[in-house]
């Protein structure tokens, strides 16, 4: 990946490039923006991660504009590219662009292979080339602020992640939490847990727990093999059996295994590495110290729940004590607790990188795409804050939602085939018509689906 610093030495028009960030150029309230190409593009697609490759991009850069198309022949085969030449008139995932009229550059940083942001080029008619530099997700380069599914035991499996994603393209979506021990040994059911949507699914973050470090480290490799774009160490779960075996909360009163684990995690691999915890055992006291000991161990980010262990899911998450840990480490820090709606994002973010996002999403996956809007326009400086952002659910009619309820059964079938699928969706649809009316006959009949079929005569009778 071409470092800001280093590029701006090797090349000013990559230091200018840099200083673009993704909000620059989107118009707020105008995403997705379908992309028609302009007839001369040029797509060059530089793997950052080969440094000979970047070093020929800035080259033919330098160069000036009469250079010829350049794909990169080891990228021609790669699936991005693949899917970018089948996306012509479909959306680009970009994650940053600029141009000028007078050098008629479009650049993306492409962090590989998100989908986070839709990139408008129909105003750019002039453009004559377009370079995309691909990047792999890290922490500290993708756009803030992040917006993240909350891993869910037993709810943020492959459907519910790419239902999301569909909804909302840039969130960061998180595995159930997943057994160290059972990807050491391969288990056949948590390996099966590890699949994900390659295409769809992207930054995916696993989540894991455990506490033998040489388990964590051979869970680490595979992961990464897999292709996911970070692991995440839970170390926040109050379940009774977790923290009866010394995983989980529990790590919060054993702050060196909790180190240990992070530095066995990252030992052997590149991806990064970040820990989600809670604010304490029974208090706040040691929050700042305990993470301060996970970023000395190599922690890349920390998402926090704003609840201690003994507070479990009771009362009104804290997110002071976070905001207050911001201040004190060097690494992005995410906050978790309660947010239900896009205006509880906007209001508790702070100083924060990032919001991470759970119960919230229950029966209103349309949340997601609501925060991150908020987000977008509060960047642009419109004037979120005061204004009241009415939440996408309300101004739904329960009409609107019944293709997105199918489509979730549908990837429910598609990721656990038709019996578990369905079973597993029962609950999900009982979320779906909370709050309607006559909701508890639907419910009634919903929580005995056996099909995709069942559910749509049920919710379009
Ligand atoms: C059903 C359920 C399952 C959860 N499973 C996990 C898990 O696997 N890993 C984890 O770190 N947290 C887990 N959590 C905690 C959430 O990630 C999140 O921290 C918590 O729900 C607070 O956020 P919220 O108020 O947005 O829901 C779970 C929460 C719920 C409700």
């Amino acid at each position: 990946m071409i470092k800001k610093d280093a590029a701006a030495m090797m090349n000013p028009m990559i230091a200018h490039v840099s200083r673009f960030l993704p909000d620059s150029l989107l118009p707020p309230g105008k995403l997705p923006i379908t992309i028609s190409y302009p007839e001369k593009i040029i797509i060059i697609m530089a793997n950052p991660a080969e440094k000979a490759k970047t070093n020929l991009i800035v080259c033919a850069m330098k160069a000036g504009m009469h250079w010829p198309a350049l794909i990169m022949p080891s990228v021609k085969s790669h699936p991005t590219l693949l899917r970018l030449e089948s996306m012509s008139e479909g959306v680009l995932a970009a994650a940053c662009a600029f141009a000028t009229s007078k050098e008629r550059i479009l650049f993306i940083r492409y962090m590989l292979p998100h989908h986070g942001f839709r990139l408008c080029l129909s105003g750019f008619t002039k453009l004559n080339i377009v370079i995309l530099q691909l990047m792999k997700f890290s922490w500290d380069a993708y756009p803030r602020p992040f917006v993240c599914l909350a891993p869910m035991a037993g709810v943020t499996d492959g459907s519910y992640r790419q239902l999301i994603k569909k909804l909302a393209p840039e969130t960061i979506v998180y595995t159930e939490f997943l057994s160290t021990d059972a990807i050491h040994y391969g288990a056949k059911k948590t390996m099966k847990e590890l699949e994900f949507d390659k295409e769809e699914e992207h930054p995916f973050i696993v989540q894991v727990f455990g506490k033998e470090p040489e388990h964590f480290l051979s869970a680490a490799k595979v992961i990464e093999e897999m292709g996911a774009d970070g692991i995440d160490i839970n170390m926040g779960c109050p379940a009774a059996k977790v923290v009866s075996s010394c995983h989980g909360s529990a790590l919060l009163k054993n702050a060196d295994l909790a180190k240990r684990l992070v530095e066995a995690t990252k030992k052997e691999v590149s991806i990064p590495v970040s820990v989600k915890t809670r604010l304490g055992w029974d208090n706040i006291d040691d929050l700042i110290p305990f993470c301060q000991g996970l970023v000395d161990a190599g922690a890349d980010a920390l998402a926090i729940h704003g609840r201690t262990y003994e507070g479990k899911f009771g009362g009104e998450a804290d997110w002071n004590p976070i905001y207050d840990l911001k201040e004190r480490v060097s690494v992005p820090v995410i906050g978790n607790g309660d947010i239900t709606c896009a205006q509880d994002a906007v209001e508790k973010i702070g100083n924060l990188d990032g919001v991470m996002i759970g119960r919230g999403t229950f029966g209103n996956p349309w949340v997601m795409k609501d925060i991150t809007e908020a987000f977008r326009l509060r960047s642009a400086k419109c004037k979120v804050q005061s204004a009241k952002l009415i939440p996408t659910v309300d101004t739904m009619t329960f009409e609107e939602k019944i293709p997105f309820i199918i489509e979730h059964c549908e990837l429910a079938v598609k990721v656990k085939g038709q019996k578990r699928g369905m079973l597993e969706m029962r609950r999900h649809l009982a979320s779906y018509v909370k709050g309607i009316d006559g909701a508890s006959d639907l419910r009634a009949q919903l929580v005995r689906v056996e099909s995709v079929e069942e559910v749509q005569n049920i919710l379009s009778a």
